[in-house]
């Protein structure tokens, strides 16, 4: 049995055993092959005969017997690195050609993974040749990149026990970072808005309850067997079908054209949107304007607003493009800032508000430039806004869009892009252990809070996705080392949005995924993730606002509005948003009303949905915003993975707990 070698010179001596039956040699600039089929220096081998050469060595690698589906994945990784090293622009070819091959991937998958990247199409094959050709393919990093990225075929590896960022700080933590902060007896009010995802090609009357894929638009289609009677005159359930609705510049609602025709549709979508779509942009006005009205009804202003990120929608690949990108970025913040006009709004963005979706090159990497465009945007055009100034400006544009800024009440509030550590960005995946800060993301983190710190300044962490979704276990793990050693004093709260869910996650000292080990003295703090605008999927849309302490910047309680989204589907009136509820009135916990909603606070909620059924579906009912689609967590099982996931802040926390109380999972 034969066992050849490849090297790559770039890897220095680094070989490994690929289990091929022919024999060849790789290395960085050009490759050549023992075999005389495979040497690649010879002239007539064109592209083609590349391409060909490439193809058959992924398949003999697939088709070995000899090793494990996790060293196949590597192999190709490590094969890829050499092909990448040479001849970039060829690896999209490839692996989509690969990847159609195997048979276990739909065309618009392979597409996805590895068609090469246009302006037109959200898929990544560039961004793959790119990381290919900075990953080790040896390492834990192609380890993870198997996992996440290849259908799990390395199992995750453990984390390597010296993973630190601790040098980036003191190592001695000051006496007084150990103690929370005082509570003073004022407060001030915050909004916090997030998700909103419009749907560009929103079309009234189009199919609402579709196939897979994003419903609402043009290329909706009807579920098979669904009932395809013209809705709107068997009942009354979808007459809102008003074309073209929208507001004006003043907040005025202007109602479009009913529409009549419907064909073959099952559930028409009405004017202000459906469960199963992306947010139209007069589902956005209205929420928009609902926040303003409400403070002129109460004459109530709120000091500023966050946005933690996701403007463009969840459509395919093939619906999604760089012009979509721009166009939702662009009209999102142009109404929010027409609605709000001077306040300031303290923004992030999301997985989605990048293109392709998901990516984002560190500096390090030399691809960064790739994503300089929306970097230069959004600062320039939060600049504009008025809610950044010049030099946070400059820091967003070489900070991939974060940014730090100090309130007028003293706060400092830092922003930063989730998608650094995001396990779909291809870019997560170089020198994801051997150096964890290749993005800069920690160092730019640990010197504002050291900073603050070193005032008595008090912090804000906003970013997208919780630290507990799809974030690389090296990076959640470094995050929460400097939650921890910068609470509770410096760090007062962590907000995110992501999940459209209002929910809550718990950081606790130890723990090992068991309740014994959640324990009240053991908290450290506290996520707040708030509600989405978009009603996808099955949500009512929403929003909150903080009631703050000014002088420890925590929250003293927390003010959620929704609207009923099913009221408007045969309504000719606008979405009634009203008060759906306060934490603590609706959990009733026994807490003075002196102290902030911290993390010993949600400790208890937490214990409250462990040991009570209606406490658990009140919670859940909130997640969801009562929608018709809330889960019954009464009379069945679906919602205890709610228990395992507030008292959870890592993916691999939450795992355990999910494990160990034999729970299923939701998502
Ligand atoms: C490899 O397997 C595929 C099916 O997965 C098969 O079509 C192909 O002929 C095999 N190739 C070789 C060289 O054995
Ligand atoms: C394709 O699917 C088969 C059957 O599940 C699996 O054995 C094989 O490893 C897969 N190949 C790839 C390249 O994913
Ligand atoms: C670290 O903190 C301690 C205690 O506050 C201080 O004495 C020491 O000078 C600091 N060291 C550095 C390198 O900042
Ligand atoms: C709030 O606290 C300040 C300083 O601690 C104090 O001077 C003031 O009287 C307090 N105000 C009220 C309404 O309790
Ligand atoms: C959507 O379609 C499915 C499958 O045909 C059907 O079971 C369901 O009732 C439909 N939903 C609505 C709201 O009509
Ligand atoms: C659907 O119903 C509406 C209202 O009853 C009617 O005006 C329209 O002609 C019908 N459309 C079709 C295609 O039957
Ligand atoms: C609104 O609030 C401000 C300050 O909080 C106060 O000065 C003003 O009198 C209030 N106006 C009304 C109409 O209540
Ligand atoms: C890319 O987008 C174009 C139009 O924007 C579309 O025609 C094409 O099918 C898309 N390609 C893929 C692979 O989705
Ligand atoms: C988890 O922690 C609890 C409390 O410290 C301890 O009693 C228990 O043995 C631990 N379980 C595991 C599996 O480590
Ligand atoms: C939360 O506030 C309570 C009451 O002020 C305090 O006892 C507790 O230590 C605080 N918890 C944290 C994690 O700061
Ligand atoms: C909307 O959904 C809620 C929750 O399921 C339900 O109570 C309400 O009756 C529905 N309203 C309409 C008009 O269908
Ligand atoms: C979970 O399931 C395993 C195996 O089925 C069983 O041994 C264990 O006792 C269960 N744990 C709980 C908490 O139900």
């Amino acid at each position: 049995m034969l066992v050849y070698s490849i090297a790559i010179s770039l890897l220095a001596t680094i070989s490994i055993a690929l289990p091929l039956d022919k024999d060849y040699k790789i290395n960085s600039n050009d490759i050549t092959l023992k075999n005389n089929d495979f040497d690649w220096s010879r002239p007539t081998f064109n592209d083609d005969a590349i391409i060909e050469t490439a193809l058959q060595v992924l398949q003999n690698i697939d088709n070995s017997t000899l090793t494990d589906s996790c060293t196949k994945c590597k192999s190709r990784l490590l094969y890829g690195k050499a092909l990448a090293l040479s001849r970039p622009d060829l690896v999209p070819s490839i692996y989509e050609q690969w990847c159609l091959n195997t048979g276990n991937y739909s065309a618009s998958t392979c597409a996805t993974n590895y068609h090469r990247n246009t302006a037109d199409n959200s898929s990544t094959g560039s961004n793959f040749a790119d990381m290919l050709s900075l990953i080790n393919p040896l390492s834990i990093d192609a380890e993870y990149w198997c996992h996440y990225k290849a259908d799990k075929q390395c199992k995750v590896p453990k984390l390597p026990e010296d993973l630190s960022i601790s040098h980036l700080w003191n190592d001695t933590k000051p006496e007084k970072a150990y103690h929370p902060p005082t509570v003073g007896n004022e407060t001030m009010k915050v909004l916090h808005i997030s998700d909103f995802h419009i749907e560009l090609d929103y079309t009234v009357g189009a199919e609402a309850n579709c196939t897979a894929s994003m419903c609402c638009t043009p290329h909706s289609k009807t579920k098979k067997g669904a009932l395809t009677a013209n809705r709107s005159s068997v009942d009354d359930l979808y007459t809102a079908l008003f074309e073209g609705s929208y507001y004006d510049l003043d907040g005025t609602f202007h109602q479009g054209e009913k529409i009549t025709a419907l064909n073959n549709i099952s559930v028409p979508a009405t004017h202000f949107g459906y469960y199963e779509c992306d947010a139209p942009e007069v589902l956005i006005n209205s929420s928009l304007h609902s926040i303003a009205d409400f403070q002129r009804e109460n004459n109530i202003t709120f000091d500023f607003a966050i946005f933690t990120g996701d403007l463009v929608d969840h459509d395919e690949i093939a619906y999604t493009s760089y012009e979509q990108c721009v166009e939702a970025e662009s009209i999102i913040f142009r109404d929010i800032k027409n609605t709000f006009d001077q306040m300031p709004i303290y923004p992030v963005l999301g997985n989605h508000d990048t293109f392709p979706y998901g990516q984002l090159a560190p500096y390090k990497s030399g691809f960064q430039a790739k994503f300089d465009w929306n970097a230069d945007l959004l600062a320039e055009l939060w600049m504009d806004y008025d809610w950044i100034d010049w030099d946070q400006a400059q820091i967003a544009k070489t900070h991939y869009t974060g940014y730090s800024i100090n309130t007028k009440s003293g706060l400092k509030v830092i922003a930063f892009n989730s998608n650094a550590w995001y396990q779909k960005n291809e870019y997560a995946y170089i020198n994801t252990v051997e150096d964890p800060d290749y993005f800069g993301t920690f160092e730019f983190l640990v010197e504002e809070l050291l900073d603050a710190e070193a005032n008595d300044q008090k912090v804000w962490l906003i970013f997208h996705i919780p630290i507990s979704q799809t974030m690389m276990p090296p990076q959640a793990k470094l995050f929460t080392d400097l939650v921890e050693r910068f609470s509770p004093y410096t760090i007062a709260h962590i907000f995110n949005g992501h999940t459209h869910r209002d929910e809550f996650q718990i950081l606790y000292s130890n723990n090992n995924g068991t309740k014994e080990s959640k324990l009240e003295d053991e908290v450290i703090n506290v996520a707040y993730i708030t509600q989405a605008v978009t009603p996808w999927v099955e949500n009512n849309p929403a929003w909150r606002y903080y009631e703050i302490d000014t002088t420890s910047f925590q929250v003293m309680n927390t003010f959620n509005y929704y609207t009923k989204l099913n009221e408007t589907f045969a309504s000719n009136d606008e979405p009634v948003w009203e008060f759906e509820y306060n934490p603590r009135d609706a959990y009733e916990i026994d807490w003075p009303e002196t102290s902030p909603l911290n993390a010993t606070y949600w400790h208890r909620v937490y214990e409250s949905i462990a040991s009570n059924a209606s406490v658990l579906q009140q919670y859940e009912g909130f997640a969801k915003r009562w929608s018709p689609y809330t889960d019954d967590c009464i009379s069945t099982e679906s919602c205890n993975w709610d228990i395992c996931y507030v008292s959870s802040f890592t993916d691999d926390e939450y795992e355990t707990c999910m494990k160990t109380y034999n729970y299923t999972a939701a998502y």
